[in-house]
């Protein structure tokens, strides 16, 4: 039985990790940490699990491995120590805040012989696993292009301290907004179902809606409109959006020479495949996971399976290297105003 630390007890270690660890025959939730003590301790007594007063007390306690849950700015830190201390962990995204962070993530992995998971749970869920076998299987013919999207109403609603002063839009805490926030999960996506990597970006990062309570624009982005140039020739753009107020899109559309690939956007079926011969096949597969509807994404079981050596680690930390360089490229490429090799 593999003992869990969760680390960072909001909203995504609430009804994901901790809900799908529960869930789990091989693990048990032992150990508790938040910087809000009070937090930590209400959970543990729900679900019989100590709360620590620090990182390295929860670290030093019997463990075998931790989800990092924590805002964006700690994950390194946080995953670290804890790879330091020979913990397995299963980190949030975006991964890090800074490109040499996520490098030192995975050299610490690597140093530590550790599994480093990055939930980059996109890549799990069921439409998107047969659309890359589709693709593979050469279905819809040669890629052409392709066009993918993730928006909402924003973290505001969201986070278990709501609010527009949210750690979300404190650039101290979050660092990036939606580029970093949603835009991570689709790049990170598209490279997945086209196995291919972003060679070039061109982007427009910018905040045009979102405010704190006084008034004032937030300080990190609440729009990313990219161009991606794929190392395979295939040209698409990526959209992460804060500022979809009344409805989530959460959609990939791939075109190809002998078809298109709908993925996640009709509402009743995962995929809809229409073909250049008129015919049209329809996938009824699952719902894509929203703010409101948090099925169960498969990513905890993936990391318990690859500490166990039951499966290969399918989502390492060092294979999200690329899309994380993509969204730091992306921004600055939105500086500049200049394509960015990535
Ligand atoms: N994979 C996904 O689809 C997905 C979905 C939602 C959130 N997330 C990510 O999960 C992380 C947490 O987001 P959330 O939605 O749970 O936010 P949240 O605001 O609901 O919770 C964050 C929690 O972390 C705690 N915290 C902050 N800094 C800490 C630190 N240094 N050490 C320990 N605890 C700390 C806060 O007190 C709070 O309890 C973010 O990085 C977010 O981007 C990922």
């Amino acid at each position: 039985m593999l003992r869990i630390g969760i680390i960072g007890c909001g909203k995504i270690a609430q009804v994901r990790h901790i809900t799908e660890y529960l869930n789990n025959q091989n693990v048990k939730i032992t150990a508790l940490y938040d910087v809000n003590f009070q937090r930590a301790s209400t959970l543990g007594e729900k679900i019989g699990a100590k709360a620590y007063d620090s990182l390295d007390e929860l670290l030093s306690s019997d463990i075998d491995a931790v989800s990092v849950c924590s805002a964006n700015f700690a994950h390194a830190q946080n995953t670290i120590a804890a790879l330091n201390t020979h913990k397995h962990v299963l980190c949030e995204k975006p991964m890090a805040v800074t490109l040499e962070e996520c490098e030192a993530m995975v050299k610490a992995a690597s140093d530590n012989k550790c599994t480093l998971m990055i939930d980059q749970n996109q890549r799990l869920a069921r439409a998107h696993v047969k659309a890359k076998e589709l693709i593979e299987q050469g279905v819809i013919g040669k890629v052409i292009s392709f066009r993918t999207i993730f928006g909402h109403g924003g973290p505001e609603t969201w986070s278990i301290d709501p609010g527009l002063n949210t750690w979300f839009f404190d650039k101290n805490k979050a660092s990036m907004g939606a580029m970093a926030d949603l835009g991570v999960h689709k790049t990170d996506l598209i490279q997945y179902l086209l196995s291919a990597k972003v060679k070039s970006v061109r982007a427009k990062v910018c905040t045009l809606d979102k405010k704190y309570a006084d008034g004032s624009k937030i300080l990190v982005d609440d729009n990313a409109f990219c161009i991606y140039e794929m190392d395979n020739g295939v040209i698409g753009y990526m959209i992460a959006s804060w500022t979809f107020y009344g409805g989530e899109d959460n959609s990939t559309v791939i075109y190809g020479t002998e078809g298109v690939l709908h993925i996640y956007e009709d509402k009743d079926y995962s995929i809809v495949l229409n073909l250049k011969n008129g015919e049209t096949v329809k996938y009824q597969l699952d719902a894509i996971q929203t703010n409101d509807n948090q099925t169960s994404s498969g990513i905890i079981d993936a990391f318990v399976d690859c500490i166990l050596g039951k499966r290969e680690n399918v989502i390492d930390g060092k294979d999200v290297l690329h899309a994380m360089k993509t969204v730091f490229c992306a921004i600055e490429s939105s500086k500049s105003g200049k394509k960015i090799e990535v």
